[in-house]
């Protein structure tokens, strides 16, 4: 059971904490191979979406998981709701809950808006990816994926590829293999990868090709257009020269080797066409434990809640 009602981030779990929510997952997991998919254990439960940035994969999987489990799901509609007429996101969370909200799953592009409206409301918060802090959820299902694939994580080579700067997926993955064992690489350009980093216990490269016959698996984060235009980035082809996984740099990984993203993929630049599609590539079975992290989370915080009423 997490030792808080809220789900923030990967920073403050434990070890044993964070094994016990990938094995409720794992066990999820085998429930969505199932012809019958639906559980009651949520039956009780009332959960809103609040997603104030865009979302595919994340927004789509929390709602699922919520019904999987039969809860009761809002979502609200950033551009049709009165924070566009300037209320705050703790007053909207504040209405919310007296209309008996239990949980509210947040997106936002504020870092740290998560643990504040934690601190401020009685309602569960999940951090669906906030800022540049953490987006726990894919943690757990990157990690739920790479455990499916190689059973133990303790001793595994992970190299996570790109902006590692701005990246929240990033910092919650490399908690998460932290607590878990595997040695983390971190790969990009300079200007993407500040030395700091190495005070999370990672080792930093700048090039790929040296350390790409040594990983296990690779993750290759999104590479946003904007930051071209804030001079991170000389252009997209030279990133994907230098970074890009293809055709060529796959003949020279590891034979067990496996490609990861978070999605969304932006083609030609982080990974080819012939990456992403590949036998290697588990791109999307990150996206199907993705539905049963997001079950293992709400379910756990759904028996702290009943264990702290
Ligand atoms: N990986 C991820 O967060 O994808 P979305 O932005 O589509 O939710």
């Amino acid at each position: 059971m997490f030792p808080s009602r809220h789900f923030t981030g990967i920073e403050t779990l434990t070890t044993e904490e964070l094994l016990s929510v990938l094995k409720l997952a794992a066990e999820y997991r085998a429930v969505l191979e199932q012809e019958d998919k639906n559980l009651d254990d949520l039956r009780t439960s009332t959960v809103a979406n609040l997603f104030f940035e865009n979302s595919t994969r994340t927004r789509f999987s929390f709602e699922l998981a919520e019904r999987r489990l039969g809860a009761t799901v809002i979502n609200f509609n950033n551009e049709s709701s009165s924070t566009a007429k300037g209320e705050t996101v703790l007053d909207t969370i504040k209405n919310l809950e007296v209309m008996k909200i239990d949980i509210v799953v947040i997106r936002h592009t504020l870092s740290g808006i998560c643990n504040l409206l934690s601190r401020s409301v009685s309602a569960s918060i999940i951090n669906a990816g906030e800022g540049t802090h953490e987006h726990p959820t894919q943690a757990l299902l990157d990690v739920l994926s790479l455990q499916q694939h190689f059973h133990d994580l303790n001793g595994l080579s992970v190299g996570i590829i790109g902006d590692i700067l701005h990246s929240r997926v990033a910092r919650s993955l490399i908690f998460a293999l932290n607590l878990l064992g595997a040695h983390v690489h971190l790969i990009g350009p300079k200007t993407l990868l500040p030395d700091s980093f190495t005070r999370f216990g990672a080792k930093i490269h700048y090039q790929l090709d040296p350390i790409l016959p040594e990983l296990d698996a690779t993750v290759s984060l999104r590479i946003q257009m904007e930051r071209m235009e804030s001079g991170y980035l000389p252009s997209l082809i030279e990133f994907h020269k230098a970074y890009g996984i293809d055709e060529r740099r796959i003949s020279r990984m590891k034979s067990h080797a496996v490609i990861m993203h978070p999605g969304p993929v932006n083609r030609g630049v982080e990974l080819s066409h012939y990456a992403v599609d590949c036998g290697k590539s588990i791109i999307l079975d990150q996206v199907t434990n993705g539905v049963a992290v997001r079950m293992a989370v709400l379910k756990m915080i759904h028996e702290f809640r009943k264990s702290a009423r």
